[in-house]
């Protein structure tokens, strides 16, 4: 039976390179994962959202998968991730795979095979022609690469080293059906599926995303595999409008559970640009964003809500401020997120306050979205302080520092070397956190147990509130008689406002400083009332 589960549910995203090693060889693995279950079950968090730990040659850090049906020895084996699953169970948390089927790493069998020309069975599992077109790979470049013994091209939307699953095949369908099922039968919780807005392409209209059989494939891949189980489908949908989000989300259309979608995390970019084209938020704009999915989406789908993953820059360097008011920062943003509808995810060290992770030199970058972008703009004449401005804004390096744990050398995440340097933990770091009653740990903590006791905030309806004042966001849910009002200041300066009722407290929920409504609110000042 559905149970719809993860509409209360919050998720907590793993990128298992950089949570816990346990064997020393500076890389994370699933064991270090088991050894802290515990910290998470504290948190209090449903389920774990678990990026690649698939064998895969790295070269997009697993989300270039050489064997779905194989840990990587670095990760692990099989039997570690059955434990892994079985003690997250006993704790009432859930597994969540990451199923990257948009494309395979050029090393997996099928792709080898493919190689061999149309005489191969494996062949058309890959989108080949004889012409390469326009279409861009999303990591720079053409997305076309030239294979000389086949005198073909391969698509590519993401490196060489990722060729693009074909989805018109059956029997390319009928493996990735095994597949899932395999996993499902394991007891997973569900799948995010990245990228997934691009499974229905029609390479030659140049069409990438949101392609015309986009959900049609779902629902054949719903009915072969998740249909069955009672588990959460979260698709990666970077094009997603309110309207898509219904497609995907609707649930008499039998697709997904929600959808994962990013509009709010373009606007500190500059219109019709990439990413690295940077321009400051607008706090109003955010919140108009925000709100239209509120809005738009109730009752007719679902949303996830979340500020970080292993793909952004950390929040609180990026919109908050991570020198002077690093704490209070972070609980207005949470605060001011987890009161929304949809389903929160957490990424790891989000909930300890984790910051950036600036570079000085292009070499000290791994992230290989970042180090294409570098080539590529260097060769066409941006200078290299510039790129590096734009690499330490938004590049995916900022997520994947390891976490810090405590304070000792290495912040407690490796006896070894670690894979990519750890950022300084003397301040930040979870020892410290779960030591402090004022931390934001205690305020993620908090969050996820009113997500569980607040009906409001999984069924209410939303309203945008007034406040007179640019910098101050403010919304209503309400359900029957209850009402939640949220007021967040989301600036370093103290911000006065009005609201056109007078809020009657009946009773506080969360703030993150004193409970007291004043005409003024202090820097980053953020509070969610039960009002009359
Ligand atoms: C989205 C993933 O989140 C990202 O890390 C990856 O590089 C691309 N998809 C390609 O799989």
């Amino acid at each position: 039976m559905k149970t719809n589960w993860w509409k209360k549910a919050v998720i907590y995203q793993i990128y298992p390179r950089s949570f816990q090693d346990s064997n020393g060889d500076g890389i994370g693995d699933l064991a270090g994962i088991i050894s802290r279950l515990d910290y998470l079950k504290k948190l209090g968090i449903d389920a774990i959202w678990l990026s690649p730990v698939y064998q895969s040659p790295n070269d997009d850090n697993g989300y270039d998968i050489s064997d779905y049906q194989k840990i990587g020895s670095e990760y692990g084996t099989m039997e570690t991730m059955d434990l892994l699953i079985s003690e997250a169970n006993k704790r009432n948390i859930k597994i969540i795979m990451d199923l990257v089927v948009n494309h395979t790493s050029d090393e997996h069998p099928w792709f080898q095979s493919a190689l061999k020309g149309p005489e191969s069975p494996y062949y058309d599992f890959y989108v080949w022609r004889n012409q390469p077109n326009q279409i861009v790979s999303n990591f720079g470049g053409s997305a076309w690469e030239y294979v000389p013994q086949l005198d073909q091209y391969y698509l590519h939307l993401h490196s060489i080293k990722q060729p693009d699953l074909n989805w018109e095949n059956k029997n390319m369908r009928q493996a990735i059906w095994d597949m899932m099922n395999f996993w499902l039968n394991k007891g997973i919780g569900g799948f995010r599926l990245d990228v997934i807005d691009l499974i229905g392409k029609e390479p030659d209209q140049e069409i990438t995303k949101n392609g015309p059989r986009l959900h049609e494939l779902l629902q054949e891949m719903n009915q072969k595999t998740f249909g069955h189980y009672d588990v959460v489908t979260v698709g990666e949908t970077w094009g997603a409008t309110p309207e898509i989000a219904q497609l995907y989300s609707g649930e008499e259309r039998q697709e997904l559970s929600m959808v994962f979608q990013f509009e709010q995390i373009g606007l500190d970019k500059q219109a019709g640009k990439r990413k690295w084209d940077l321009k400051k938020l607008d706090p109003q704009e955010l919140h108009q964003v925000l709100s239209k999915w509120q809005i738009e989406l109730a009752g007719k789908g679902w949303n996830s809500l979340f500020w970080n993953n292993h793909d952004l820059p950390r929040i609180i360097s990026r919109w908050g401020d991570d020198q002077n008011f690093r704490i209070l920062s972070g609980k207005m943003l949470a605060i001011y997120l987890h009161f929304m509808q949809g389903t929160p995810y957490i990424y790891q060290g989000e909930e300890i306050g984790m910051i950036n992770h600036p570079v000085t030199d292009i070499s000290e970058v791994d992230d290989i979205e970042s180090r294409r972008m570098y080539q590529e703009r260097l060769a066409a004449g941006y200078t290299n302080a510039e790129l590096l401005d734009s690499i330490n804004a938004k590049g995916r390096d900022n997520a994947r520092h390891p976490m810090q744990w405590d304070s000792s050398s290495n912040a407690g995440f490796t006896t070894g070397t670690p894979w990519l340097p750890v950022g300084d933990a003397t301040e930040i770091n979870v020892a410290d956190s779960l030591a402090d009653p004022e931390s934001l740990f205690y305020t993620y903590q908090k969050l996820i147990q009113l997500r569980k006791s607040e009906e409001t905030i999984i069924s209410g309806s939303y309203q945008v509130v007034e406040t007179g004042n640019l910098q101050v966001l403010a919304y209503l849910r309400e359900l029957n008689n209850d009402k939640i009002l949220v007021v967040v200041n989301f600036s370093a300066e103290k911000q006065s406002y009005k609201l056109n009722f007078k809020p009657e407290v009946r009773e506080w929920l969360i703030t993150n400083y004193q409970e007291q409504i004043s005409e003024d609110l202090k820097p980053y000042e953020a509070f969610a009332v039960r009002i009359k």
